[in-house]
């Protein structure tokens, strides 16, 4: 498939857009500084906050604690590495049904519970093997994305 060229100009704080390329589905959030925040807390918590696993390799340029390029914007593959259902966002934090007390907001995979934090890490002890997918990207300017 053809790389896929989004603006993110209009993407505000909090907000979160989804674009197809190659047939799936591409999150790109642009994260609140509390939603940065809130990584450091999951930390512990995570099967693989390093994102040193191979089985869904990250790129170079995401292997870090926010796994993207730019700080406060993720770009991610929206399918659970489980069975690939898609995850759905749940960036409220607090407590709330299926979620954990201590909640800081980020993915519920609908289908056997595995629950992604806000750069789509992987909580411990959950089906999926791994964090999700951060697809091969790169910035043509400041507000232009070319994903592919
Ligand atoms: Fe997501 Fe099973 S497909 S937890």
């Amino acid at each position: 498939g053809a790389p896929v060229e989004v603006d993110i100009s209009a993407l505000q704080p909090g907000e979160m857009t989804t674009v197809e390329w190659r047939g799936k589905p591409v999150w790109i959030i642009k994260r609140t500084p509390a939603q940065l925040e809130s990584l450091k807390k999951t930390e512990a918590e995570l099967a693989d906050p390093q994102s040193a696993r191979t089985q869904v390799p990250t790129p170079d340029y995401a292997k870090n604690p926010h796994r993207s390029i730019k700080p406060e914007i993720f770009v991610g593959v929206g399918i659970c590495s489980h069975l690939g259902c898609s995850p759905t966002s749940r960036f409220q934090p607090g407590p709330q049904p299926s979620l954990p007390a201590d909640w800081q907001g980020g993915f519920l995979c609908p289908c056997h519970g595995s629950t992604f934090d806000m750069a789509g890490r992987v909580f411990k002890n959950k089906p999926a093997p791994d964090n999700l997918e951060v697809p091969p990207h790169m910035y043509l300017s400041d507000n232009k994305l070319l994903i592919g």
